[in-house]
């Protein structure tokens, strides 16, 4: 299960260098990573981990970044995700990766406990 999120880098978005900063980049997996999830689940998710996440390329204001979250493993309640982050340049369309990671997400009931992700459909 995927799932893309399209941002443009915005002044607000980035540090004194001029680049994209990084916890506004991580927030932006984070909620790649929990749509990828929940749309697996078809319920709510929440973050259990963040682990590896690796700044490669810095991003500039101006460029279009494409974070892409896929499912790569599910447990009994918790689903991995990989997650890479793309920079693209309007002017000449050059796409580079510049960031992964995983992220642990857990799916949860309504009081926030964990509980079965479900089989997929054609598992069913
Ligand atoms: C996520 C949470 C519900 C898990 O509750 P818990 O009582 O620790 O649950 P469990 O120990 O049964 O673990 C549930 C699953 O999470 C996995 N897990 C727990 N801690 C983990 C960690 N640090 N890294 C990776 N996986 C982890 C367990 O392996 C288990 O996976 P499985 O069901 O596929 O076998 C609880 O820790 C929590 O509410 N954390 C806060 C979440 C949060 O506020 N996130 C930010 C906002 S979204």
């Amino acid at each position: 299960m995927r799932a893309t999120l399209l941002q443009s880098v915005f002044p607000s978005d980035s540090n004194s260098l001029g680049t994209l900063f990084a916890g506004t980049l991580v927030g932006w997996m984070d909620k790649a990573s929990a749509y990828a999830a929940m749309r697996r689940v078809h319920g709510p998710v929440v973050t259990v981990a963040m682990e590896g996440i690796e700044f490669r390329r810095p991003i500039r204001v101006g460029e279009l970044v494409e974070v892409d979250a896929n499912v790569v493993r599910v447990g009994t309640s918790s689903l991995r995700v990989k997650v890479d982050v793309w920079r693209e340049r309007l002017d000449t369309a050059g796409r580079e990766l510049c960031v992964e990671g995983h992220f642990t997400m857990v799916a949860v009931d309504s009081d926030g406990r964990p509980t079965p992700v479900p089989p997929e459909a054609d598992e069913a």
